[in-house]
């Protein structure tokens, strides 16, 4: 078992870490060590206790001045404890007040892996992980604080999760609840972050923190485009190779919030769970409230390997799909090559030249039911539109899967358009404030996804659709933000518990989705990769990763996605140029080689593509069948940044025993007289010796020592945004 226990001294082992925390003489569960693996030695030795000004002492402490809370790491720090810095609860626990303190009272540890009541949560056989319970109790009141941890010793990652427990005979109301906490017992470290807007979304970002707070958080009920749930604090001198580094990931779709705090004594905290904005929460006798789970990994080998903690984790252990080692199909999505403007010829031509190329689905995107022919109607009424389609979906599906092709259906099921039979037979299941005009975005409401009688109708719709035809995948949908939010079914002084609750409803129905599904391949989707969070792979094995299909603009999205996220769930695919967003002419190959650091697929009308394009999209579908092992389960390197060369980016899929390995490269910048451009290989074996191709062109043999240290040079870019690919392979 990865967990260590002496002495009330808890030490988590991972293969290449230790995290150890401690229940003190007075009950309090310090956090005593998390970083490289060392042994378990009780390292509460290091912390300094001082009679510092204006730190207050508990009373458990008696007459010792120099025990306080407000600068002894903790695991759990709540509010009203002396404690000023950020902290992880707040409970009014009837006295009016936040005023709780949590003690130590028992623990226990189980094989296997702890699972969360209605929450996504990382999954585990019994020989995959181990689970550390850890009981803390109020001093007064029978108000019980359960810590969750989750060890996987072989990706390096632990997860933490809390539940709040009355077992009081009166109503306790909470105010925050985070998932956890991270004190570290020094400062100038780096956070790096992932920020950004629609079309742009997780843009990496890398600052300094300073002595204060810095804070990161989505009020939109929505994880968002605008901040990711998934943080890396970093020593300044850690690189992509070398360094400490710990990662904190959210497993939540909804609202969230992190902050970071140096504190007085120069020691920085992090603390990471969901929104805490509008939000309370009612805990009645009897009741529990289950926090979001927050996966944490450590590196000391810098950010690619944090980076592999988290693919090789989620991969394993948190996206469940039965998809999730097989082959991703290729597909076609209609959207950017029709919009809403299609029948069923026209989508049965573009299935026809998918056919014809090898593709693997057709993917019918938006307006294919009710009244949907712009953004302005239609959502709720998810009633097939057979006179658009001029048949049943049945045939329409029936001829596609005909043709040799899978079939896969777009949904948008949490919205409802004013303009719609939906509306106006239930104007009362939209989220809007009675008696105040509502905020709309892209022109529509939000469903009150905390009514039973709306779940009864979205699951009803989507398993009927379901049941009707052959449908293997779904796109979900979600193209606003939440605002100015009402459900009429909560009385009033509990409407701060409705943007959780939303969440809560949206997985019941994802949850029943996939029970009744299991073969179903989701992906996920709000306005592209506004909602791309760890929460979400737990249904969805893939997320559209932006409505930016720019091949360039493409490199920074993608490129801060992978900090956190498995290349197999970013959703990629090749579009039309002047691309939609941005207008910008990229090649064909360009765009195929950026769409193949992902999942791969296409989102133009195949009918209209030039031959010799048809030519190119066969080799990259060729390619992509043959590399695919690589591109999904292989190691993933930043070989550049976007952000800091810009005369190109480069990224590499190296097989994990180092036999093969692609690397990728697209020119952002064209010179006359060119400097020399060169890339340095990893995750190869340095005796091995490789055989090169550049696109596919035998280009000599080298061993894995002179690719990873000497590297290769990169052939000169003959046009605005070339791009080349390199494969190289053990020799037989
Ligand atoms: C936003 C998505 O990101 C697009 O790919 C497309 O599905 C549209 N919605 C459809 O309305």
């Amino acid at each position: 078992m990865a967990i260590r226990i002496k002495d009330n001294v808890f030490t988590l082992q991972t293969k290449n870490s230790t995290y150890q925390m401690k229940a003190d003489d007075k009950g309090i569960l310090l956090h005593t060590y998390y970083g490289k693996k060392t042994d378990e030695t009780d390292y509460s030795y290091m912390i300094s206790m001082a009679d510092r000004g204006f730190s207050g002492n508990i009373y458990e402490a008696r007459e010792d001045r120099t025990y306080s809370l407000d600068f002894l790491p903790q695991e759990f720090p709540v509010c009203g404890s002396g404690d000023y810095r950020v902290d992880c609860l707040h409970a009014d626990l009837g006295e009016g007040v936040n005023d709780c303190l949590m003690f130590f009272d028992s623990y226990r540890t189980y094989p296997g892996k702890y699972s969360l009541e209605g929450l996504p949560a990382m999954f585990a056989s019994q020989e995959e992980a181990d689970t550390l319970e850890i009981l803390l109790k109020d001093n007064q009141e029978e108000v019980y604080l359960h810590l969750l941890y989750g060890v996987y010793e072989n990706y390096d990652i632990i997860t933490r999760a809390a539940v709040i427990e009355n077992r009081t005979d009166r109503e306790v109301r909470l105010s925050r609840v985070l998932s956890a906490c991270l004190d570290m017992d020094h400062d100038g470290m780096d956070l790096i972050h992932f920020y950004g807007r629609h079309a742009g979304e997780r843009e990496m970002e890398r600052i300094s923190l300073f002595h204060g707070i810095t804070e990161l958080r989505s009020t939109r009920g929505t994880s968002s485009h605008q901040h990711n749930p998934f943080v890396i604090l970093a020593d300044k001198n850690t690189t992509e190779e070398e360094g400490n580094c710990y990662g904190c990931s959210l497993l939540y779709s909804g609202g969230f919030h992190m902050q970071a705090e140096v504190d007085q004594f120069h020691q920085t905290r992090l603390v990471m769970g969901m929104d805490d904005s509008d939000f309370t929460w009612s805990l009645l006798p009897g009741e529990s409230f289950v926090t979001p789970e927050a996966a944490f990994a450590f590196s000391s080998q810098g950010l690619a390997r944090l980076s592999h903690c988290y693919h090789d984790g989620f991969q394993g252990s948190l996206i469940r799909s039965s998809w999730k080692n097989k082959r991703r199909p290729i597909l076609v999505n209609n959207w950017e090559a029709t919009y809403f403007d299609f029948n069923g010829d026209k989508l049965l031509k573009i299935a026809k030249e998918a056919a014809e190329l090898e593709l693997d689905m057709l993917v019918l995107d938006d307006g294919w039911f009710g009244k949907r022919d712009n953004d302005d109607s239609g959502l709720g009424d998810w009633f097939v539109n057979e006179k658009k389609l001029g048949c049943s979906l049945k045939e329409l599906v029936d001829q596609v899967n005909g043709m040799g092709l899978m079939f896969g259906l777009w949904f948008e099921p949490e919205m409802i358009s004013e303009d719609s039979d939906l509306y106006r037979n239930h104007p009362e299941w939209a989220m809007v404030v009675p008696g105040r005009k509502p905020i709309k975005g892209r022109a529509q409401l939000v469903l009150d996804m905390t009514r039973k009688d709306v779940l009864d109708y979205v699951k009803e719709r989507l398993f009927s659709i379901m049941d009707s035809a052959n449908i293997q995948y779904i796109k979900w949908d979600m193209n606003r933000s939440v605002a100015a939010a009402y459900s009429a079914l909560l009385p009033r002084e509990r409407q701060g518990e409705l943007r959780h609750r939303y969440v809560l409803g949206l997985y019941e129905v994802l949850e029943e989705l996939l029970q009744r599904y299991p073969d179903l391949l989701l992906e996920g989707c709000s306005g592209g990769g506004g909602r791309f969070d760890a929460g979400m792979l737990y249904y969805a094995p893939q997320i559209w990763c932006s409505d930016n299909t720019d091949a360039i603009e493409r490199l920074n999205i993608q490129y801060g996605t992978s900090f956190g996220y498995p290349m197999s769930s970013v959703s990629a695919h090749v579009s039309v140029c002047p691309n939609h967003q941005n207008g910008r002419v990229t090649p064909f190959k360009t765009r195929g080689i950026c769409a193949m650091q992902g999942t791969f697929g296409y989102e133009l009308d195949l009918s209209r593509m030039t031959e010799a394009e048809k030519e190119e999209a066969r080799e990259q579908i060729h390619t992509f069948k043959e590399r695919y092992r690589l591109f999904q389960f292989g190691d993933y390197y930043r070989i550049t940044s976007p952000l800091e060369n810009r005369d190109f980016t480069a990224w590499e899929y190296a097989d994990k025993d180092g036999t093969e390995a692609y690397l990728g490269v697209i020119y952002t910048d064209l010179h006359g007289n060119p400097a020399a451009q060169s890339v340095k290989f990893r995750g190869l074996l340095p005796e091995g010796r490789y055989q090169m191709w550049k696109d596919k062109e035998p280009a000599g043999i080298y061993t894995g020592a002179a690719l990873m240290n000497g590297g290769i040079l990169l052939p000169v870019p003959v046009e605005n945004y070339d791009s080349c690919q390199i494969y190289v392979r053990l020799e037989e």
